[in-house]
C-alpha cells in the first residue's frame, strides 16, 4: 500500500481517538486546575539520521548552484530509506552531505542527535563506480584495510571480520583475487562487504547497481535485501528508478527536479522483488511516476 502517513499524522490520530474514562465520574473542583486525565502520549522514537531544512550549494567561480532546497527527512534505525528523483535533483549531493563530505549552507544534519560535521566510520558510502577499490590490494585486503585504518580492532580481527563479510557476499573463492580479475557485480559486492564490515550506523548507497546489466542488478538487489534481513542495518539508498525505489525501500522520499525539494514521502514496505508485475506494484509505479513528473505546486515552489 502506498500512503503518506507520517509519525505526526499518527500522533494526531492518536490524540483524536476517544478514550474510555473507566466509568469514574470526575467532579473537578472549579478552583483547582483540571486533573490530568491521561498520561502524556509516548514520545515518537527519535530518528537516527535527521535532516532539517538542509540547503546545499556548490560555489564555482562563475556562479552558485543550489543542489537542494530546505530538505527535511527523518531516517529511523533499520529503515531502508530511498531518495528518489530525476537526474540532477541533488540526491548524490544530499547523500554526500549526510556522509559529512559537504556542509549545508542552511539547516542541519544530525546522527543520533550529534551534528554531522565530517566523514566518519559510522557512515559508509558505496558508489556506483567500479573503481572504488585500490587495484593493488586483493579482495581480502580491500575489505580489511579500512578496519585496520580505523585502529579500533585487534591484530587478527580485521582479517577475520573481512573473511566473514566476503563470505556473506559470496566471494570467498575470490578472496585473494585482485579487482581487475573481477566482474562489475563482483567489485560492487566487494564494496558492499567492505562497507558492511565497518558496521556503520548508516550504510549509504548511491545508485550502486546502475552500471550493472539487468540480470546482475536484479540479483544484487535480492542479495542486498537478504543481507538487510539478516543484519537489519540502516540503509540510505539513492536511485532515479521508481521500480528500484519500491523494491529496495521501506520509505521513499520523492525529490523534485533541480534544486531538490521533498515533494512527498511514501511507505513502500509492502513491495519486494516478487511484487514486480503485480497490479498493486504497477499502480504504485504509476502514481509515483505522476508525482515525479508533475509541476511543482506554487506553494511548494516557494518553500
Ligand atoms: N562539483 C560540482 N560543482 C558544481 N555543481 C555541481 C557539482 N556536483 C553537482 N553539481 C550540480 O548540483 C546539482 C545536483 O547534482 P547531483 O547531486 O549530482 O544530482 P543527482 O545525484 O540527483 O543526479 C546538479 O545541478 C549538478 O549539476
Ligand atoms: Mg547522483
Amino acid at each position: 500500500m502506498i500512503c503518506a502517513a507520517t509519525l505526526s499524522d499518527l500522533y494526531v490520530l492518536e490524540l483524536a481517538e476517544p478514550r474510555p474514562h473507566g466509568g469514574v465520574r470526575r467532579e473537578a473542583a472549579p478552583a483547582r486546575p483540571a486533573p490530568e486525565l491521561e498520561p502524556p502520549p509516548a514520545p515518537a522514537p527519535s530518528p537516527l539520521l535527521q535532516i532539517r531544512g538542509v540547503t546545499l550549494e556548490y560555489r564555482t567561480p562563475q556562479r552558485v548552484v543550489r543542489a537542494t532546497h530546505r530538505i527535511d527527512l527523518d531516517i529511523h534505525a533499520g529503515d531502508r530509506f530511498v531518495l528518489l528523483g530525476p537526474s540532477g535533483c541533488g540526491k548524490s549531493t544530499l547523500l554526500k552531505a549526510a556522509a559529512g563530505f559537504i556542509t549545508p549552507v542552511e539547516g542541519a544534519i544530525t546522527l543520533a542527535g550529534a551534528p554531522v560535521r565530517a566523514p566518519g566510520p559510522d557512515r559508509i558510502v558505496v558508489f556506483q563506480e567500479f573503481d572504488q577499490l585500490p587495484p593493488w590490494k586483493t579482495v581480502a585486503q580491500n575489505v580489511a584495510f579500512p578496519l585496520r585504518a580505523a585502529k579500533a580492532l585487534g591484530r587478527r580481527e580485521p582479517q577475520e571480520r573481512a573473511r566473514h563479510y566476503i563470505d556473506k557476499v559470496g566471494l570467498t573463492p575470490f578472496a585473494d583475487s585482485y579487482p581487475h580479475q573481477l566482474s562489475g557485480g563482483m567489485k560492487q559486492r566487494v564494496a558492499i562487504a567492505r562497507a558492511l564490515a565497518m558496521q556503520p550506523r548508516v550504510l549509504m548507497m548511491d545508485e550502486p547497481f546502475a552500471a550493472l546489466d539487468a540480470l546482475t542488478r536484479r540479483r544484487m538487489q535480492e542479495e542486498l535485501l537478504a543481507l538487510w534481513d539478516e543484519a537489519r542495518f540502516t540503509l540510505l539508498f539513492v536511485t532515479h528508478s521508481i521500480e528500484k525505489a519500491l523494491v529496495v525501500g521501506n520509505r521513499v522520499a520523492l525529490l523534485s527536479p533541480h534544486p531538490g525539494r521533498v515533494r512527498a514521502e511514501f511507505n513502500s514496505h509492502a513491495f519486494d522483488l516478487t511484487s514486480i508485475g503485480s497490479e498493486a506494484f504497477q499502480g504504485a509505479v504509476q502514481r509515483l511516476h505522476t508525482r515525479l513528473f508533475e509541476a511543482d505546486a506554487p506553494a511548494e515552489a516557494n518553500r
